[in-house]
């Protein structure tokens, strides 16, 4: 089978087996894992989705350390091929775009699993999402938007910002012009809300920081990723007397430990992209060989939704899908 190899941490931005530098090479006589358990399930890829964590696991940045050499592309779709005895249920509801769904797992899931499961956020709640644009910030804008809650998204550049107009938030502030904490609380005192009862965090560093400043007594943190690559400080003292709930969240450790909490998000996501609540915003597709491309956008903020591998396989037939 073809798969791209991350043979040692580096740059992913390097074209793969170009150089000594590259970490990323093209096999495509990789060996087909043996199915050993009852519980496994072989998938033929369509789709897989580069989430800003790949990109940090080929750097070697990741929280979790994968023993070299691994295969990327662990948040996918594609078709059924063989399940062992014990495999009663998988699939995908029909209705749903099979390339669009390999960006449900992470990003979707996630935000679900923060926004619903964890905040059980509420209609004519305000959510203050940072990182709007990017891969769980978009899902974060339209689970909050399905929720019924009053969304605020925080990006930078014009091209972002139109989009996220365009996704039907409430209000939408351009980094790139101005400062987060005088565009929202401008924002807010013309619908004449006191301030933010839940905040969605990829970002952390400087912008967390001066989000803090815009919560209401007894809001919820959700705390999701460092995209700005610092871990912001969260003061303790100020989480007490104004009642915050500081949540940390992290989707691979339900998927490990609570899969039940997992399957039960994928499936209502599923039911919303289905039924067209939420729609997976793909920002570009790649080949396999071109995975670099995508990464060099990931890495200069370019993307807006999703960046995508898609594998043209004549042999992929729509029927048993994941
Ligand atoms: N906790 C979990 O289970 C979980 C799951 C998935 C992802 N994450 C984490 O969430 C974060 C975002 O992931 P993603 O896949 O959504 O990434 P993404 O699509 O690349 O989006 C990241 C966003 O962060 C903003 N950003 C601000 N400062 C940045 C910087 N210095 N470098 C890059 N981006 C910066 C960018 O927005 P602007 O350019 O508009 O400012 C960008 O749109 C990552 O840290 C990831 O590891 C956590």
């Amino acid at each position: 089978m073809e798969a791209l190899v991350c043979r040692k941490h580096g740059d992913p931005t390097n074209p793969p087996d170009s150089s000594e530098n590259s970490p990323l090479s093209v096999s495509t006589s990789h060996p087909i894992p043996n199915l050993i358990s009852p519980t496994s399930v072989r998938v033929r890829i369509k789709s897989i989705s580069l989430n800003y964590a790949t990109y940090l696991q080929v750097l070697g940045k990741y929280q979790e350390k994968f023993p070299l050499p691994f295969v990327l592309g662990s948040d996918y779709s594609g078709v059924v091929e063989f399940v062992g005895p014990n495999v009663t249920k998988y699939g995908v509801p029909d209705g749903c775009d099979l390339v669009a769904a390999a960006a449900i797992p992470v990003a979707y899931g996630t935000s679900h699993q923060a926004l619903v499961h964890r905040a059980n956020l509420k209609s004519d709640q305000v959510l203050l999402v940072l990182g709007a644009a990017g891969g769980v910030g978009l899902a974060a804008v339209q689970i909050g938007k399905v929720r019924g809650a009053i969304v605020i998204a925080v990006a930078r550049g014009t091209e972002k910002v139109e989009f996220l107009k365009s996704m039907g938030v409430d209000h939408v502030v351009d980094l790139s012009k101005e400062g987060v904490i005088e565009s929202v609380k401008s924002f807010l005192k013309t619908k004449k809300l006191k301030g933010v009862d839940v905040v969605y965090d990829p970002v952390g560093g400087k912008l967390m920081k001066e989000s803090m400043k815009l919560l209401n007594c007894g809001a919820q943190i959700l705390v999701i990723g460092f995209a700005s690559g610092e871990v912001p400080v969260i003061p303790a003292n100020i989480a007490l007397v104004k009642n915050w709930t500081i949540h940390g969240v992290y989707w691979g450790n339900y998927e490990t430990n609570r899969p039940g909490v997992v399957e039960d998000s994928l499936k209502e996501l599923l039911s919303w992209l289905a039924r067209g609540l939420i729609t997976i915003y793909m920002f570009r597709s790649y080949k396999l060989q071109e995975a670099y491309l995508a990464f060099l956008e990931i890495k200069d903020r370019k993307v807006i939704g999703k960046v995508m591998i898609t594998v043209d396989d004549p042999k992929t037939i729509p029927s048993s899908r994941l």
